[in-house]
C-alpha cells in the first residue's frame, strides 16, 4: 500500500487513500494518483505525473514527466511513454499481437513507445508494436495498426493520416514552400521528405 511507495528525493506524491500502489514501484516528486487506481511493482512514474481515476499501470512500464492519464486507462507492461504524454480518457494498449486464454505469452510482451508530447485521444486502440512520434496526435477512437510519424494527426479505424499537429495542438497548414504557422504558439515547422521539425 501507499506506505512501501520508493518515493525519489524523499518528497512524497499524493497518492489518494483508495489508490494502490504496489512494493518497488517508483512515483516521481510531484506525482498524483487519484481513486481506485493501481501501480504495481518495478513500474516507473516520473515527476508532476497526474495518474486518474481508475487507472492500472503494470510493472516495468515508464512513464517520463508531466504524462497526464485520463481515467479508465489500462497501461500494460511494454509501454514507455515520454515527457508530457497525454492519453485520453479509456484509450487501450494493447502488449500480445495474437491472444489466446490457453496459451501463455508472458515474455513476449511487444514494445510499444510513445514519443514525447504525443496526444492518444479519448477511446483510441493503440495496436502493440507501433510506436507514436513524438507530438503525434491520435483522434478521439482511433485504431493505430502502423507506426506513426511525428507531428502527425491519426484518425479512423484502421487510423489514417488526415495533417498535422503542433506542438500547441493545433492543425499544420503547410504551404507550398512547406512552411506552417501554429496559430496559437506562432512557431514556425518545416515540412521536408514527410518529416516535420520545429524551427
Ligand atoms: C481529431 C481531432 C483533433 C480533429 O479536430 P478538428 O481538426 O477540429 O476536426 P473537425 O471537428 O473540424 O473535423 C474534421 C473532420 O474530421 C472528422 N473527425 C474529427 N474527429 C474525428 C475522429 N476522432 N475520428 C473520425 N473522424 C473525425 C469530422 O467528422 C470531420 O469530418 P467531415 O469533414 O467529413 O465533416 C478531434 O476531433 C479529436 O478527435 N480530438 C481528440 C479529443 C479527445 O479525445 N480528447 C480527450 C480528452 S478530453
Amino acid at each position: 500500500m501507499n506506505n512501501t511507495i520508493k518515493t525519489k528525493e524523499n518528497e512524497s506524491p499524493f497518492v489518494h487513500e483508495t489508490a494502490f500502489v504496489d512494493e518497488g514501484a517508483s512515483i516521481g516528486v510531484g506525482t498524483k494518483i487519484w481513486h481506485f487506481s493501481h501501480i504495481m511493482s518495478e513500474a516507473e512514474i516520473g515527476e508532476r505525473c497526474n495518474i486518474g481515476q481508475n487507472v492500472m499501470i503494470s510493472s516495468h512500464v515508464v512513464l517520463g514527466k508531466n504524462v497526464k492519464v485520463q481515467n479508465n486507462v489500462s497501461i500494460y507492461t511494454g509501454v514507455i511513454c515520454e515527457d508530457d504524454v497525454f492519453l485520453g480518457p479509456s484509450c487501450v494498449f494493447t502488449n500480445v499481437t495474437n491472444p489466446r486464454s490457453a496459451i501463455n505469452r508472458r515474455g513476449q510482451y511487444a514494445k510499444t513507445y510513445v514519443g514525447q508530447g504525443a496526444t492518444i485521444g479519448a477511446n483510441a486502440t493503440i495496436v502493440c508494436g507501433h510506436d507514436i512520434g513524438r507530438y503525434a496526435f491520435i483522434g478521439a477512437g482511433a485504431v493505430v495498426t502502423k507506426t506513426v510519424n511525428d507531428y502527425a494527426l491519426m484518425i479512423g479505424n484502421p487510423a489514417r493520416q488526415i495533417g498535422w499537429m503542433s506542438e500547441y495542438g493545433c492543425r499544420l497548414d503547410f504551404d507550398q514552400s512547406g512552411t506552417a504557422v501554429c496559430e496559437e504558439s506562432l512557431e514556425v515547422y518545416k515540412l521536408n521528405n514527410y518529416k516535420v521539425t520545429k524551427s
